[in-house]
């Protein structure tokens, strides 16, 4: 068993990475909690196919259990679900002794752990991500919210999870989108923080190659956003490095309404682009979009960037969340495995794309 300490005084917890550990869950889950009482909030695709190992697991090592199922998917993320978990959460008297568990992508790890966050003001959550996208990034961070109609994730907070357990195992029944979606992410930690994780990646082919290291990938992912996560947790400075791909990503994830293109598709091709473009202003060393569309390419994720109306576009992007008033930051790499954090005038954003 992997294992990576994120380190946030009393609210700091561990990440356990294993093959298999679904199997080890309840044990695990005794290290951060003495009591018998949880509540498994899940969709639908995960609980069919591994709710009864979660289950038949926690029966054994002497835990009660209620659980709610959502509808898989982002639409899900609304006020209506979170009000709907939260009554049965009542309903099942869970107190703040309780301890919730968020079994499944982002979407309901987001929404789980927005339950946990606000529900009777704070109740312990433990993640166990069965997504490539939620094992490497979302459920590591504390970043829980749910969505508005205008946009994704605007209600929200930051609230650490008391453990994540992560099984490499569980990604073998996702789709080749869901598992891009993922990747799309993995490749970014390689360009902001490892080059020697993103040239291992230049060397795979195809999702196979990714699996037979998937443990690896995962573990430097999670050890890498422990420690910026670590050094920032609300997101003042450093944390915005995880950023890389995403104004552009968000803006074009927007415009389609979120429909059209996945969370890593979208920050797939808008890596690709502010790297072409920031290497044409001389600030990113020659050749590495290059490599970064090789890459891409050998995984078979589309950065073909979409034919957008140009003047809509420019209204979406500017109208991004993380874009503080007058100034807006955005992480330009210098080289594969450097990124850094660049302030801009919010209306040059446009000179990035
Ligand atoms: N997904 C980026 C972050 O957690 O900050």
């Amino acid at each position: 068993m992997q294992k990576i300490h994120v380190d946030l005084d009393k609210d700091s917890y561990d990440i356990h990475i294993e093959h298999n550990c679904l199997t080890q869950v309840g044990n695990l889950i005794k290290e951060v909690y003495k009591g018998e009482k949880v509540f498994i909030i899940t969709d639908r695709n995960v609980d069919e196919i591994y709710g009864a190992i979660l289950e038949e697991n926690l029966r054994d090592n002497g835990f009660e259990f209620e659980k709610y199922v959502l509808v898989p998917g982002e639409k899900s993320k609304s006020f209506s679900t979170y009000e709907d978990i939260c009554d049965c959460l009542s309903e099942a008297g869970i107190t703040r002794s309780d301890m919730i568990i968020a079994f499944g992508g982002g979407v309901v790890g987001d929404i789980g752990g927005f339950a946990a966050a606000t529900f009777l003001r704070g109740v312990d959550f433990v993640q166990i991500p069965t997504t490539l996208l939620a094992q490497v990034d979302s459920s590591v961070g504390g970043k829980v919210a749910i969505n508005l109609k205008s946009g994704k994730n605007l209600v929200g907070n930051f609230y650490q999870p008391k453990m994540v357990v992560i099984d490499p195992n569980l990604l073998k029944t996702l789709s080749d989108k869901t598992f891009n979606d993922g990747m799309a992410e993995v490749i970014k930690y390689g360009c902001i923080r490892d080059q020697k994780m993103f040239a291992e990646l230049e060397k795979c082919y195809g999702r196979q190659d990714v699996m037979d290291n998937i443990e690896g990938y995962i573990y430097t992912c999670c050890g890498i956003k422990s420690i910026v996560v670590a050094n920032d947790e609300k997101e003042k400075g450093e944390r915005m490095l995880l950023n890389f791909g995403h104004t552009l990503g968000h803006g074009i994830e927007k415009y389609f309404n979120y429909e059209g293109y996945t969370h890593g598709e979208a920050v797939a091709i808008g890596m690709v682009r502010i790297t072409e473009v920031s290497e044409r202003l001389g600030y990113t060393g020659s050749g590495t979009a290059e490599r970064l569309k090789i890459l891409l390419n050998n995984l078979k994720i589309n950065y073909c960037f979409p034919e957008m109306d140009k003047e809509n576009f420019d209204k979406t992007i500017m109208l991004d969340k993380k874009a503080a008033s007058g100034n807006m930051s955005i992480i330009l790499l210098k080289d594969i495995g450097k990124a850094e954090i660049v302030k801009i005038k919010r209306v040059d954003i446009k000179n990035y794309y």
